[in-house]
């Protein structure tokens, strides 16, 4: 019943691709995933190595600027970064008026997008010095706004940022310190975090990715496209979906459900209940984020004194691998299924698990909106349709 007749008089052949599952967008030399092989890498470097061997603040310089950086380089990004951590008192002031149980994911994205109305300064994204500038405002500001968004919901007074501290340590701080008490976060936590940072760095034309490029494709500044990739990235079935696997969690436990009686009713497609944290558009082999971060689940969690919701986790893992279903549509934990567990494990509540992917993506995001800036054979980003309305009627 569809009328291509007009549309392929107008342009020619148009492929229709829902979800763009097999259509690239773009070229791009950041990020290099092998779906089947279950191989993910960063500038070629395996993620493996670089969670293994570097901080984040040095993945995210490899993936914006395409190298790793040298010491020297390394100490200059980093101490440009500590100069812009705070935020304007005007834009502080904006968390005041949010109402207290709004979503920290909302807060961001709606702050991120106000960084646009501060840095009239750093906003053409073909000058090279406004773009380096919105960069280390983003990197610097992004954790001091995701702490006051949680500061905000649980109605605690913020902390402005100690500019001593590493960019994590910092973060957590601001996150849970509180006014004229000493805070010192347990460095096992800060490498924890710095680690699933990098897990999170880029994962090529994701949704929020893709996002963040068709927004800029329009020659949107950094910040205005930036928010544009928070708001995807807040959707479940996307970076909400950590969140998602925690409620999840805590539904069956609370249920007192066998795993069994759970998977049964994904598996009965009637009653439209996912297994959240499992399946891949591109991986349909082990996500090899999800191998690392089940490593740092088992450790942290393990020094904070167990989770039950873990081992549902991993009993829900393994019937979901050993069941047809899951078999057959190649379904395998992804990396939000263990992440969800570590942040509650760290006292973070489950609204803030998707904030944490975006402050990990950040560098992604940026990379891509950079290249696709420098890239001359950009061009908007304009998806044609099949239009299946009514043919012309009368009144
Ligand atoms: N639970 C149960 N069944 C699933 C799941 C799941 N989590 N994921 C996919 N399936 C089934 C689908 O119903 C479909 O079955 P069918 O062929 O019989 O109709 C088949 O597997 C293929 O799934 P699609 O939805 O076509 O796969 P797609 O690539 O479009 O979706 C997605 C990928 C969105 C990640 C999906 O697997 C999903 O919703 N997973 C749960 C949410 C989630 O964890 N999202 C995070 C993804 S990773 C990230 O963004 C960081």
């Amino acid at each position: 019943g569809i009328e291509l007749g007009p549309l392929l008089k107008q342009t020619g052949l148009v492929t229709l691709d829902t979800g763009f599952v097999n259509t690239a967008s773009c070229t791009s030399a950041i990020t290099y995933i092998d779906g089947d092989a279950g191989i993910l890498r960063y500038r070629g470097y395996p993620i493996d190595q670089l969670a293994e061997r570097c901080s984040f603040l040095e993945v995210s310089y490899l993936l914006i600027y395409g190298e790793l950086p040298s010491a020297a380089q390394l100490e200059d990004f980093s101490e440009k970064i500590t100069r812009h951590t705070l935020l304007h008192e005007d834009l502080r002031r904006f968390f005041d008026a949010f109402p207290r149980n709004a979503h920290p994911m909302s807060v961001l994205s709606s702050a991120v997008s106000a960084l646009s109305t501060f840095y009239e300064d750093s906003l053409d994204p073909f000058d090279a010095e406004h773009v380096e500038l919105s960069t280390i405002r983003l990197i610097a500001k992004l954790p001091t706004i995701a702490a006051y968004a949680h500061k905000k919901s649980v109605g605690q007074p913020i902390l402005y940022p100690d500019n001593s501290r590493g960019l994590v340590e910092n973060f957590l701080r601001m996150t849970f310190g509180l006014p004229a008490e000493p805070y010192e976060a347990d460095p096992l936590f800060v490498h924890a975090l710095d680690v699933l940072f990098i897990l999170h760095a880029d994962h090529e034309q994701n949704c929020s990715t893709s996002t963040v490029r068709l927004v800029g494709s329009a020659e949107a500044n950094l910040f205005a496209s930036v928010s544009a990739g928070i708001n995807a990235l807040f959707g479940p079935a996307h970076g909400g979906a950590n969140a998602a696997v925690l409620d999840m969690l805590v539904k069956i436990h609370e249920s007192g459900d066998h795993v069994d009686t759970f998977v049964e009713r994904v598996k009965d497609r009637s009653a439209r209940v996912r297994l959240m944290g499992f399946g891949h558009r591109v991986y349909k082999n082990y996500d090899p984020r999800a191998a690392i971060v089940k490593k740092i689940a088992d450790e942290i969690i393990n020094q904070t004194g167990g989770d039950p919701l873990l081992d549902l986790a991993k009993q829900l893992e393994e019937r979901a691998l050993s069941d047809d279903y899951f078999i057959e549509r190649k379904l395998y934990p992804n990396v939000d299924f263990y992440t969800g567990l570590i942040y509650r494990a760290l006292g973070f509540p489950t609204r803030m698990s998707t904030v944490l992917f975006a402050i990990g993506r950040l560098p992604g995001w940026i990379a891509h909106w950079r290249e696709m800036m420098n890239d001359p054979a950009t061009k908007i980003g304009r998806p044609r349709q099949v239009y299946t309305g009514y043919p012309e009627r009368d009144l």
